[in-house]
């Protein structure tokens, strides 16, 4: 007989404090069932991060995604207001936009029902026979986006709560970063075959710099020297402190831009990176901020894109394409270690045997993770937790 995997029992040694606490059940990683509870109690329900505002610039600009199963068109109107949309057609559901690019309006390729930028169905050819046809009825379906210092949120949840309210003290933490004047320069988008919690978790330990890290960051910021200490913060989120040499996104001996004017205290001294829940990782540097935006697809498939941003003054520098190698290459070359060993452990988790695992003191965060997974994915008389971080 299938075990019932949302039965709280299961979980139990997960729910325990980090120091005595069992790693999650496999099937947390790869069951189908899991990941859709996940999908209805999560992704449906809270603020998902999908890129930055600056990628869209322009009246017309548009790019899409697709994020849990939903095809999404985000564009900046006529009147420069950001939107954005489930892209697909109101007449028999066809994609009516691929990639990005810049368009008047959308014209929908099968039988050109078109529509404006503010969603509105512009024309529907033929239609004029068909009884009490409306235009005005049948418009892209919007979905709710709000911004946060040039981060685009979306939720599919007209409850939920204010972004602002969800992020709580975040803005005051990375106030120093002035990320709303930031530009990313930098955008590329990875597939990988894992479980979108597997990614994240490996971002937020620092257990892992040692060994998957040991000729890049753990040169200059291994977990001995920068000590990634937890920040108490206030909102749906976690962060840590690391304080280390130079550039968090440079390798050892590169030479980078200068300190970002606009910090104070400990910010100019190491990194600040905050994990917004469920899947969104900040790095906020001495030089530069960078994401990782994840988008899952199923238990076994994510997308990562990530995205290097600097301040706007330093990207309008004559030098600047020069003097940013060598941050590409320290993240074209870190990001693919950690892609490598994410995969890798997909593939062990897949076995038909598997079992529980304990956690190290550096990984305190991937249990916060856990837990904040399982207080949405458990039914509420199974959620009780005997002890956290
Ligand atoms: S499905 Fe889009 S116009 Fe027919
Ligand atoms: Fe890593």
């Amino acid at each position: 007989m299938t075990p019932d995997i949302f039965d709280g029992r299961h979980y139990a040694t997960t729910r325990l404090a980090d120091s005595e606490a069992e790693t999650l059940p496999a099937w947390a990683y790869t069951s189908p069932e899991f990941y859709e509870r996940e999908v209805e109690h999560i992704f449906m329900k809270v603020w998902n991060f999908i890129g930055r505002a600056d990628h869209i610039p322009n009246p017309g600009d548009y790019f899409t995604l697709e994020f849990v199963g939903i095809p999404i068109v985000v564009v900046r109107d006529d009147a420069g207001r950001l939107r954005a949309f489930v892209n697909s057609c109101r007449h028999r559901g066809t994609i009516i936009v691929e990639g990005e690019g810049n368009n008047r309006a959308f014209k929908c390729p099968y039988h050109s029902w078109v529509y404006a930028l503010d969603g509105e169905l512009l024309g529907a050819p033929e239609m004029q026979k068909t009884s009490n046809f409306d235009c005005q009825q049948y418009p892209l379906f919007p979905i709710r986006l709000e911004t946060w210092a040039g981060f685009l949120f979306i939720t599919f949840d007209d409850k939920a709560e204010p972004l602002r309210s969800y992020l709580g003290d975040l803005t005051e933490n990375l106030a120093g970063h002035a990320a709303s004047d930031l530009v990313c320069t930098r955008r590329k988008v990875y597939e990988l075959n894992c479980n979108w919690k597997l990614f994240a978790e490996n971002a937020k330990e620092s257990y892992h710099l040692a060994t998957v890290h040991r000729k890049t960051i753990n040169q200059y910021a291994s977990a001995e020297v920068a000590k990634y200490d937890f920040v108490e913060v206030h909102g749906q989120y976690s962060m840590n402190f690391a304080e280390h040499p130079g550039s968090m996104a440079l390798l050892k001996g590169d030479v980078g831009f200068p300190i970002i004017e606009t910090l104070t205290g400990r910010a100019r001294r190491g990194t600040l990176s905050p994990f917004i829940f469920p899947a969104t990782y900040i790095a906020a540097t001495i030089d530069t901020l960078w994401y990782l935006e994840l988008h899952p697809h199923g238990p076994d498939r994510t997308t990562l894109v990530h995205g290097g941003c600097f301040p706007r003054v330093v990207a309008e520098r004559p030098d600047f394409h020069e003097m940013v190698k060598p941050y590409y290459r320290r993240w074209d070359i870190t990001i693919e270690e950690d892609n490598a060993i994410c995969e890798m452990q997909q593939r062990g988790l897949s076995s038909r045997i598997n079992g529980r695992g304990r956690f190290c003191h550096r990984e305190r965060v991937v249990h916060q993770i856990d837990n904040w997974v399982l207080d949405r994915v458990l039914p509420p008389a199974s959620r009780p937790r005997q002890g956290g971080s």
